[in-house]
């Protein structure tokens, strides 16, 4: 072993000392729930100024003019932002970043510049007082299949290709005993966390003033940002800003909620930061308004899937095919890898998979909980269950008969696999022996009653370089990474990772986030963060003891990197679950409740059973809001292509209501090919497949086929 490494007995020895699997509550839980965790537009800010945004009423073309004499003379007012007077950018190394360096407009709502004033009110009063003269140019907002640009994006996202192909697809659909090809779509989705994006900037005016370049005590731009990630956020910001990390501070301690619209940052940021430079000294702050949360923080891209499987008599797959044609800003791609769990989760020895972007003059979009494994498995997991009906076989022993031996993609063995035991255990807790086989079986009243299944799989990701730091003050060991906690539980879980690394009790531990002054941490992202930087804490804590024993002095310190087993280079590494629903549908009113969920998870090492739980029943919930509520509609008129139901009248989001009964188990076997926590990562598989299972379960209620998300009344009533 390497120095640095850490063997599963380091992991297992510190679980005897017992923070590491135990149920704790939360660090951050009280000063959430009392609304004291400052979230970055809460953070202190001396005098600040505020900031509303011009956004284009045009889907494309140019800005002749824009008159803000009006805006200007009102009092309050303290800067008009527009291309005209805008901070140069240097580098164009980010197209979604690169903002108000000319006249060009790309979508709808996009932003062209800002009012800054004393109030938020004034601010607002005062942007509906600039009047934009446009030159617009015929756009294209209307997604649809077989679009005549639609391109192959060559790689994806996580970097995956975006097209395979193993064997003779068409000679294994001509020789299959039975075959299903059907198209699934799912719709535009946008991220919805409870906190809206903010940012506070602010330049200091000294160093601007000075010699450019100075380094300083102070940054030249601090930045209070709602962030999965400062560290990668800043190496982002850098290049356009022509700045050297030292030069830029960003602290986001605290956030509240994400689903990876706070994953990178969008043009909001740089917004503020253009208008914050006008302004040298003074703090501006930006949040965004709920119907702002439609417009430029990035969505789920909207897909047309077309799924073929091909089956001998007994249920054998032998082909698979998953052709994706989706969504893409013509300003920045962003393509999901919706095929790529099609590659990974079933045998079969005949295997394609496409993936085609359709360019349109829109936002943006960017990862959505679990990107690609969410449309990609709502197409798999229900033509699977076409198949199981088809077959006239139960849709758990298709699935059974299909594991794969080793990973059909690589031919790799997988670190673990237990998708085969979280069918099989979920089928004997949820009942499915009750489930009837023949659709409209079970009637009660106008309702009626069915159960449905689907598998989930997700996979680990790379990440990139991630450090940790242990420094002994004061009697207590203070651990500092730059990680986010998004209400996931990060806080709490390395905490507890850390009390075991350095075999103290938790109330030694004193945990610091969110800040770039902290050592560069990968984002919480990918459900990578408890694998990714509880590596990096336990390794940090091994080299602390390692060169100080256990009796350090003041101010002993050390860091380590994140550290993942060469060996694991040899495996297929993925989790695994399986989700089951009981749904039942209104023969009058076509509306569909469920009435129970249960997902079992092969998520590794679960570190605290109340977090985890939390993660995988707050997954499930976001996929029966996927698969019942959410739907982003574009304005179709001429101009336009903005989201119209811009806000919670008209997007809908589950409440307490939708989801009476959702519960997770797991089956725990730590794997410690995912690093040295033994933790599989577990902030997205909840959601992979659960639209599919409640699919399937209306079929089995109704004996209807809905392929596309989401199931809304008027697709089912009678
Ligand atoms: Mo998550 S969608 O990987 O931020």
């Amino acid at each position: 072993m390497s120095p640095g490494e850490i063997s599963p007995a380091d992991m297992s020895a510190a679980e005897k000392k017992g923070s590491v699997g135990q149920d704790r509550v939360r660090i951050d839980g009280p000063l959430k729930v009392t609304g004291t965790a400052p979230y970055a537009f809460e953070q202190p800010a001396q005098n600040p100024a505020y900031l509303f945004p011009l956004t284009s009423t045009i889907a494309k073309g140019k800005i002749r003019s824009i008159d803000d004499s009006a805006a200007r003379a009102l009092p309050g007012v303290l800067e008009v932002l527009t291309h005209e007077n805008a901070p140069n950018l240097l580098a164009r190394t980010d197209t979604e970043l690169y903002i108000l360096q000319n006249r060009d407009v790309h979508y709808f709502g996009e932003y062209i510049g800002a009012v800054i004033a004393e109030t938020q009110e004034i601010a607002r009063h005062a942007a509906g007082l600039v009047r934009v003269e446009y030159d617009a140019e015929e756009e294209d907002t209307r997604f649809r299949a077989g679009h005549p640009e639609r391109y192959n994006p060559v790689r994806i996202n996580t970097g995956v290709p975006a097209d395979s192909k193993q064997g003779d697809v068409d000679r294994g659909l001509a020789e299959a005993a039975l075959v299903v090809d059907e198209v699934y779509t799912t719709p535009y989705e946008h991220h919805n966390p409870m906190e809206m994006h903010s940012v506070i900037a602010e330049w200091d005016k000294e160093k601007l003033d000075g010699v450019l370049g100075v380094l300083g005590e102070r940054p030249h731009l601090r930045i209070h940002d709602a962030s999965q990630g400062v560290s990668y956020a800043r190496l982002m910001l850098l290049p356009l800003l022509g700045l050297l990390p030292q030069q830029v501070e960003i602290n986001s301690p605290y956030v509240g909620g994400a689903f990876g619209s706070k994953g990178i940052p969008h043009a909001q940021v740089m917004l503020t930061i253009l208008a914050a430079k006008l302004l040298p000294g003074r703090p501006v702050k930006y949040m965004l308004t709920r119907q702002q949360m439609f417009r430029s923080v990035g969505h789920r891209l909207t897909t047309h899937q077309r799924f073929r499987l091909g089956a001998a008599e007994d249920g054998t797959l032998t082909t698979i095919t998953h052709d994706v044609q989706q969504s893409t800003s013509r300003l920045k791609q962003f393509a999901e890898q919706t095929v790529n769990s099609t590659r990974h989760l079933y045998a079969a020895p005949h295997r394609e998979t496409s993936t085609r972007m359709v360019p349109l003059d829109i936002g943006p979009a960017t990862f959505m909980r679990a990107p690609g494994e969410f449309p990609g498995m709502f197409a798999q997991e229900t033509a699977m269950d076409e198949l199981a009906v088809k077959l006239g076989l139960d849709p758990i022993e298709l699935r059974l008969r299909n594991q794969p031996e080793t990973d059909p993609e690589s031919g790799k063995p997988h670190s673990s696999h237990y998708l085969k035991e979280c069918l099989q255990e979920g089928a004997r807790l949820f009942g499915w022996e009750k489930r009837h086989a023949q659709p409209r079986a079970r009637q009660e009243g106008e309702w009626l009653y069915g159960m449905g299944v689907a598998s989930a799989t997700y996979p680990k990701q790379m990440t990139p370089p991630t450090k940790a730091s242990v420094a002994f003050k004061g009697g207590k060991y203070h651990v500092g990474i730059a990680a986010a906690d998004l209400g996931t539980g990060a806080w709490t879980i390395l905490s507890q990772i850390a009390a075991d690394a350095l075999q103290v009790p938790e109330e030694q531990v004193v945990l610091q986030i969110g800040h770039t002054d902290l050592p560069l941490a990968y984002l919480a992202g990918g459900s990578t963060g408890t694998y990714n930087w509880g590596s990096a804490v336990m390794v940090a804590a091994v080299n602390f003891r390692s060169r100080y024993g256990q009796t350090p002095a003041e101010g002993d310190e050390a860091e380590g990197g994140a550290h993942f087993p060469d060996e694991a280079k040899k495996y297929a590494l993925d989790a695994y679950g399986a989700h089951f629903a009981e749904v039942k549908v209104s023969r009058v009113t076509g509306e569909v409740r469920v009435t129970r969920m249960l997902g079992v998870y092969d998520g590794g090492r679960i570190i605290n059973p109340r977090t985890a739980n939390s993660q995988f029943i707050g997954g499930m919930t976001m996929g029966i809001s996927a698969a019942l509520h959410e739907e982003s509609y574009l304005d179709s008129r001429p101009g336009y292509g903005h989201v119209v139901n811009s806000d919670f009248a008209g997007y809908h989001i589950a409440a307490n209501a939708d989801a009476p009964q959702v519960e997770a188990r797991w089956i725990e076997h730590p794997d410690p090919m995912f690093g040295p926590t033994g933790a599989k990562g577990i902030g997205e598989i909840g959601i992979v497949g659960v639209p599919a299972a409640i699919g399937n379960a209306i079929y089995n209620a109704t004996g209807k086929r809905l392929r596309g998300l989401p199931f809304t009344p008027d697709k089912l009533v009678e």
